[in-house]
């Protein structure tokens, strides 16, 4: 269920606008990338207790019926397996197993640190084996929810019986969402992240932290 205005209430842990992140020193990280991270936002550990909760809290919705996971590729690839992980495990240990099914879709609409106004679709072009089932589609990153909110569009229109959206993130873009989702891993400030799969300009998916990146980084891979 899409919420309206504000995502506090939600549940989700929120870092402040302020939050000035882990300093690099304290963790290990690819050596490739020194130079070109500013902090640690969220540690890998944190994202993987999140992640276990948020299996939980789908499943006590969702775990009476069967689920087609869709996952948002590219930058959703490393939570779809940790949180399908997750779920396996909390199906494979209760009273009756929940039969999952993964798909994978393709979003693109980023160029550097900026959103472009054009959103592809890849590999959604046929979704109908989705009527009639339960559906959670599991995205890395929300900003404004106006990808999202056409990509449930195109979703719907295959008119499953229902749609949850989980997303590990949410930016702080503005006071207003065009959509929330369901489940929410961390609620962030507007900076640009990367590692955990998510990239600029493809590198950074490589990093099991989410960190923020540096503005020589965004010199240095810029196409
Ligand atoms: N990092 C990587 N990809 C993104 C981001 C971000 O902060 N926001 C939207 N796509
Ligand atoms: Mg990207």
């Amino acid at each position: 269920m899409a919420r309206a205005e504000s995502c506090s209430g939600v549940g989700s842990p929120q870092l402040t606008d302020n939050w000035p992140g882990y300093s690099l020193d304290l963790f290990c990280y690819p050596a490739h990338y020194s130079g070109d991270l500013d902090c640690v936002f969220i540690p890998h550990g944190m994202i993987m207790d999140r992640t276990e909760r948020l299996a939980r809290n789908i499943m006590d919705e969702l775990g009476d019926n069967d689920i087609v996971v869709l996952c948002v590729l590219k930058g959703g690839y490393q939570f779809c397996a940790d949180l399908v992980d997750r779920i396996k495990a909390l199906s494979h240990n209760s009273q009756r197993s929940i039969p999952m099914r993964v798909h994978f879709i393709r979003l693109k609409s980023y160029l550097n640190d900026c959103s472009t106004e054009d959103l592809h679709i890849v590999g959604a072009e046929d979704l109908s084996f989705l009527a009639g089932k339960n559906v959670l589609i599991v995205e890395a990153i929300v900003g404004t929810g106006k990808t999202m909110k056409a990509l449930l569009e195109h979703v719907q229109a295959f008119r499953p019986q229902m749609i949850k959206v989980a997303a590990l993130l949410v930016k702080r873009v503005s006071n207003t969402w065009a959509y929330l989702p369901d489940y929410v891993g961390f609620e962030i400030p507007d900076r640009f992240v990367v590692g955990y799969a998510l990239d600029y300009n493809e590198y950074f998916r490589d990093l099991n932290h989410i960190c923020a990146i540096s503005e020589a980084a965004k010199m240095k891979y810029k196409i």
